[in-house]
């Protein structure tokens, strides 16, 4: 059984939970950023992870799952700045089953990663009242993902590698 964790990180907030997956994760490993992932082929198991940028799946990660993903067993893992359970978010990460197609989706995982200082700063100049809420709402993600985050996120691993 040879499981494959692949993400993207811009600020670091899901390349945490990708280390808390793989450090879960028994039998042959590997964790790469999705840039050093070629192809998929000799892996049984591949765990995606991005963050929610712009309210949407980054479209480097929908290229990535449409190109590679078909038949494949896939879970995937998101971090975001809003709390988990917010009213939107489905909306903002239900892409990735569209760009996955023909994929094994096992299961997702989402939590709140913390919101970068410039990108806080910036969406408060912002004239934009929704962009402006969003920065206000920034120093509450601070520290995130947390330990119980983390926590969830290993046990999340746990249960999709029990699937395969
Ligand atoms: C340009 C940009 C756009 C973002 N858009 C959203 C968004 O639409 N919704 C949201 O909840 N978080 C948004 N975020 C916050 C990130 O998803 C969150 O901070 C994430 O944990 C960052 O992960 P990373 O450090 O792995 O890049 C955005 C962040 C950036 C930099």
């Amino acid at each position: 059984m040879k499981t494959l964790v692949t993400y993207l990180s811009q600020t670091g907030q899901t390349k945490k939970v990708a280390e808390a997956i793989y450090g879960e994760l028994t039998g042959e490993k590997e964790l790469k950023s999705i840039s050093e992932v070629k192809n998929l082929e000799g892996y049984d198991l591949v765990f995606v992870g991005f963050p929610i940028l712009q309210f949407d799946v980054p479209p480097v990660v929908k290229t990535f799952l449409s190109a590679n993903t078909k038949d494949k067993n896939i879970a995937i893992f998101m971090t975001h700045a809003v709390p988990e359970g917010f009213e939107a978010i489905h909306s903002w990460t239900g892409s990735y089953e569209k760009a996955a197609v023909g994929a094994n989706i096992l299961g997702a995982f989402d939590c709140q990663g913390e919101l970068a200082q410039p990108i806080i700063d910036m969406l408060l100049k912002s004239d934009d009242p929704q962009m402006k809420a969003f920065g206000e709402m920034g120093p509450s993600t601070k520290g995130q993902p947390d330990q119980s985050r983390l926590q969830k996120a290993k046990e999340f691993a746990k249960k999709i590698q029990a699937k395969v």
